[in-house]
């Protein structure tokens, strides 16, 4: 757990690379978002304090935008596209493959942190449905069997491996 002068002391950093400017508040945010892969409550307080912006101010930025998550998550989001073109090809299948297969519910995150596992409108990639997006790469086509090979892979990325 990050305590609480540590979250401020990273805050700090972030706020001051910004010169504190209130207009910079989403960036500041996707920042921090990036360092700790979700925003930590103590860190929306800090930001709060030492920009002199409103609480609601920044809890409503931090709620507004989807890229914010105020739950902790894990290093890789698995994003299921649930559009209309995935649903028609079988998109809820492959959640229902990977809550099996994380031991997770969507919106949740694996036990050891690896994985998120989330579910999404549209990805805009429709004719490659159905789809799941993972650190950015969308993988195509995809029917529940693959499943088990692609998280392999992004555990061995987690551990330094190349394996397919
Ligand atoms: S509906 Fe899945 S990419 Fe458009």
């Amino acid at each position: 757990m990050n305590s609480e002068n540590e979250v401020q002391a990273r805050v700090k950093k972030i706020v001051d690379k910004y010169d504190g400017d209130k207009s910079a508040l989403i960036a500041i945010l996707q920042d921090v978002q990036d360092e700790y892969r979700y925003l930590p409550k103590e860190a929306l307080v800090s930001i709060h304090q030492q920009m002199n912006i409103p609480m609601s101010r920044v809890y409503e930025v931090a709620t507004f935008y989807d890229a914010f998550s105020l739950k902790p998550q894990g290093r890789f989001v698995v994003e299921v596209c649930t559009g209309t073109a995935c649903h028609v090809q079988g998109g809820i299948n492959l959640l229902e493959s990977l809550e099996r297969d994380l031991h997770v519910k969507c919106g949740e995150t694996t036990q050891d942190n690896m994985f998120t596992l989330e579910r999404v409108g549209c990805l805009g990639c429709c004719s490659l449905a159905p789809v799941i997006r993972v650190e950015d790469e969308v993988h195509p086509y995809l029917t529940q069997d693959e499943i088990p090979r692609i998280l392999r892979t992004y555990m061995a990325k987690k551990h330094g491996r190349k394996r397919e």
